[in-house]
């Protein structure tokens, strides 16, 4: 198992590029089951999570491939449609194979999906979305068994905003019949990336990006080439590295309005930005204040960037409360920080961070999940002397080398094996 030694206080300073979304890709990826034929894609991140993506599609008898920059899925006429434990424990995502399969083949079972440990995350929108659309469903022994002859298109109310749910019942709904209308759906950037892919595949979809997507079924979809995304969260890491540091970054490659709601309370915090068209610069400061933020679906704060954000504030002068409105339990990183001299108080859903400027030291602490893992090294750029990161395999899943593009910045960062 590899782990991450990082040695504080070093200044970063340069420029650096984003690689494509993980929470773009993902989907994407898995839309392709909806069209048989060779789909090509520019700017899939190398990361764990693709593997596994790329795993479960070869177990559904898709072939996937790297041809340099390019990632290629060719999917067969008549592919498996079982998603096995095995696979679909390592990513959560996985579940996003069952709107697809089951509305091109009218039958799926998928394995209830695991993912990071932050909070009980149910699939039951997921499933109350299919059944609106006419799909059977049973639970039994840790699957999802959907059957549908032909899903057909009706109006549905997400109770909650979910991105997962919103992407899932979004690809069904192309090959059902008539028209669906998604209400309450998630506006994340990422949906209207997936939205993109499938009308290039020939898709009716409309309203993607607000909260009600209406979608007109066609009877068939065709591959396609497509690039995706810049990555919005790994923008927004890299963004807080360098301010952290107190030194001049810029992140390019990247869409600015993605992170807005980031570069906006840091701007209240007292840093000052220089913000381009595909770029973010965020000058240098020696102090900043604390300010409070809470979480909630896009545009708002995302929950991706708070256990980041919270090292930011771990460090700021004053007290800050970050409320966490996303998932129930995403402060696992709260008492790993501490280890670092962070003075934080978690309840249940709010922190009160009391930043303590220049007094973070160096200790070995633990990832618990990919965002925590990322903060764990941003409160290491800054701890004097050494942190080592253990159970880096989290950051892997979501980060494309963030070592290297961090000691490109200046920082002292290398992976040790263990
Ligand atoms: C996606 C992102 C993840 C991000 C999250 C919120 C991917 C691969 N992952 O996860 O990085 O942190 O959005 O921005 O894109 N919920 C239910 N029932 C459901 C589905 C969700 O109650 O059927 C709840 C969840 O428990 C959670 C909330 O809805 O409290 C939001 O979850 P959701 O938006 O679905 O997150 P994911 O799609 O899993």
């Amino acid at each position: 198992m590899d782990r991450m030694v990082v040695v504080g206080g070093h200044q970063l300073n340069g420029t650096v590029s984003t690689s494509g979304a993980k929470n773009a890709a993902l989907p994407i990826l898995f839309a392709t089951l909806l069209a048989e034929g060779e789909h090509v894609f520019k700017n899939v991140p190398r990361l764990k999570d693709i593997d596994s993506t790329a795993e479960l599609l070869e177990s559904l008898g898709c072939k996937t491939q790297w041809d340099s920059d390019y990632f290629r899925v060719k999917v067969g006429k008549a592919p498996s449609l079982e998603a096995h434990y095995d696979i679909v424990r390592k990513m959560r995502a996985s579940i996003l194979c069952l709107g697809p399969l089951l509305a091109k083949y009218g039958e799926a079972v998928v394995s209830m999906p695991g993912g990071c440990a932050i909070g009980t995350r149910p699939i039951d929108l997921h499933l109350d979305g299919m059944r609106a659309l006419g799909a059977e469903i049973e639970l039994q022994e840790g699957y999802v068994k959907a059957k549908a002859k032909k899903l057909k298109g009706a109006t549905f109310v997400f109770e909650t905003t979910t991105v997962g749910g919103t992407e899932n019942l979004l690809m069904a709904a192309c090959l059902a019949e008539g028209t669906t209308i998604l209400e309450n759906a998630a506006k994340e950037p990422e949906i209207v990336d997936l939205a993109n892919y499938l009308i290039a595949m020939g898709a009716k979809i409309s309203g993607h990006g607000t909260s009600v997507i209406r979608i007109e079924g066609v009877e068939r979809l065709f591959p396609s080439e497509y690039k995706i995304m810049p990555d919005r969260i790994e923008a927004g890491t890299l963004v807080i590295a360098g301010a952290i540091t107190g030194g001049e970054v810029t992140v390019n490659q990247m869409v600015p309005e993605h992170i807005e709601s980031l570069t906006h309370k840091m701007m209240d915090a007292g840093f000052k930005f220089q913000i381009g068209k595909d770029s973010v610069t965020v000058f240098k400061n020696q102090g900043w204040k604390a300010v409070d933020m809470t979480t909630n679906p896009y545009p708002l704060f995302p929950t991706d960037l708070q256990a980041q954000y919270m090292a930011l504030m771990a460090v700021s002068q004053g007290t800050s409360v970050i409320t966490e409105t996303v998932f129930e339990n995403r402060f696992m990183h709260v008492q790993e920080l501490m280890r670092l001299g962070a003075d934080i108080t978690p309840k249940t859903r709010v922190a009160v961070v009391r930043g303590r400027p220049g007094m973070l030291k160096g200790a070995p602490v633990m990832a618990t999940d990919l965002r925590a893992s990322a903060s764990l090294v941003l409160a290491g750029l800054v701890a004097s002397g050494e942190t080592l990161v253990s159970r880096i395999y989290h950051l892997d899943r979501g980060y494309e080398k963030l070592e290297n593009k961090l000691s490109a910045l200046g920082a002292h960062v290398r992976r040790v094996s263990e």
